[in-house]
């Protein structure tokens, strides 16, 4: 037997509604706030993510699927949505519409990271981004999105953590002053952090060994190296989350694991999932176009990743309200295939779902496949149900019995 590959999921027929659900109530807060989806490839030149992410990133140096392609390209599957979009921004000059413009996806991504439960090699994400203005309104109103978003999932207990990393200018400052305090820390920290203190020094903020924390418990904060620019966007986007009831926690350790963030980051984090409590990331990436061909533009976005979601709405209990089939019409015999059959096609084009006997099963196992499927009623069909066009329509879950004209069936399912 050939197995799924390590850090892969399959979403079975079993479970699929719940993806849907997820899927659909996204969809719907993304069309409340005017967003758009957009889709782009599953892969993409490398060169794109190793500019757009950073080389000094995980992403980057440890965690790509990259393959050369059979015309000699290094082609990668993609880790995140936000480069793609970017490219395609630039590619499809999608400045010259009016601006800003609002896009959301819902993507696989692949990140060659070692699996545990809600991180996975292939997951998915629903992401947002905001292009075409600098102004902390537009933050605001990505916040506001995933937070109404968790919101109409049904979840409870998730807390958004914010943070600014500064622009270029004042983040070089603070980058300083951290290598200058990690320097003399350096020798009893993990392996990581002395790679990280090289490569990606923010990312020393986010370790999550007990030493390290403890260490970086006493770095200097980045709020206090903020230039007055980028002060004055937090300080106001911090009033205006405040004016329209979304809390938030101010976190100085949330520095986001890919380079393109300017000024707003933030995460929304769970306690009830372990190790992989963050559900939601993103942040203002002001500089991501420029720094791969485009114009300067403003922009804001997230990602929730959505296996992350599902495990934190099983784990409250919420409700997916699977579809099921309406009726199963049961054939007292194979003879009456045929009719069932006839039967069924009218409901479906009636637009009530059902389904019918195909098997050869008898009439016992017909009633147990009709209540593992979970269809609301079960209706038989034989000879005396033809002779005289009446039917009993079984509600299959209190047994109750209703007679109903056999070519009333569609009219009685559509009206109970
Ligand atoms: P990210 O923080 O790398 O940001 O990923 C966003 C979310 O994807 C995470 O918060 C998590 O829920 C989920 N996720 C990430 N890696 C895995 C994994 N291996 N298994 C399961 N879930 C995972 C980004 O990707 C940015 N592109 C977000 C963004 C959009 N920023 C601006 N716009």
């Amino acid at each position: 037997m050939i197995n799924i590959p390590k850090g892969t999921k399959d979403a079975l027929p079993s479970e699929s509604y719940k993806w849907q659900y997820l899927e659909g109530k996204l969809r719907r807060v993304a069309s409340l706030y005017n967003v758009r989806e957009i889709r782009t490839p599953v892969f993409e030149h490398t060169e794109l993510f190793v500019r757009s992410i950073g080389d000094g990133t995980d992403v980057v140096s440890k965690e790509m699927y990259s393959f050369e392609d059979k015309g000699g390209r290094s082609i990668t599957l993609k880790p995140e949505g936000t480069a793609p979009v970017a490219r395609s921004f630039i590619e499809n000059s999608l400045d010259a519409l009016s601006l800003p413009l609002k896009m959301y996806y819902i993507t696989p991504c692949f990140r060659y990271e070692r699996p545990q439960a809600g991180r996975l090699r292939e997951f998915h994400q629903f992401g947002i981004e905001f292009y075409g203005a600098t102004s902390p309104y537009l933050d605001l109103d990505c916040i506001s999105l995933a937070y109404d978003a968790l919101k109409e999932l049904g979840l409870k207990n998730v807390v958004l953590r914010l943070n600014s990393i500064g622009c270029p200018e004042c983040r070089k400052t603070y980058t300083e002053a951290l290598k200058a305090y990690f320097a003399n820390h350096l020798d009893v920290m993990c392996g990581t952090c002395k790679e990280r203190y090289e490569r990606n020094p923010l990312r020393l903020l986010d370790c999550k060994s007990p030493i390290c924390k403890n260490i970086g418990a006493g770095a200097p904060k980045i709020t206090d190296y903020l230039c007055d620019d980028c002060k004055n966007h937090h300080d106001v986007l911090c009033g205006l989350l405040k004016d329209n009831d979304i809390p938030y926690v101010i976190d100085e350790n949330i520095v986001r694991g890919l380079d393109y963030y300017t000024r707003t980051v933030f995460e929304f984090v769970t306690n009830e999932l372990g190790a992989q409590g963050t559900v939601c990331g993103g942040g203002r990436y002001d500089n991501l176009v420029s720094s791969i061909g485009g114009k300067q533009t403003g922009c804001v976005g997230f990602a929730m990743g959505l296996e992350r979601l599902l495990m934190l709405m099983e784990e409250q209990g919420v409700d997916f309200c699977p579809t099921n089939p309406k009726v199963f019409v049961m054939s007292q015999s194979s003879t009456y295939a045929g009719t069932c059959m006839k039967i069924v096609s009218e409901l479906r084009r009636n637009g009530i779902s059902a389904d019918t006997e195909m098997t050869g099963k008898s009439l016992k196992a017909q009633f147990k496949y009709a209540d593992k499927i979970n269809a609301e009623y079960g209706v038989v069909i034989g000879g005396s149900e033809i002779e005289t066009n009446t039917v009993k329509v079984k509600h299959l879950s209190s047994s109750s019995e209703t007679e109903c004209a056999l070519d009333e069936l569609t009219d009685f399912l559509k009206n109970n």
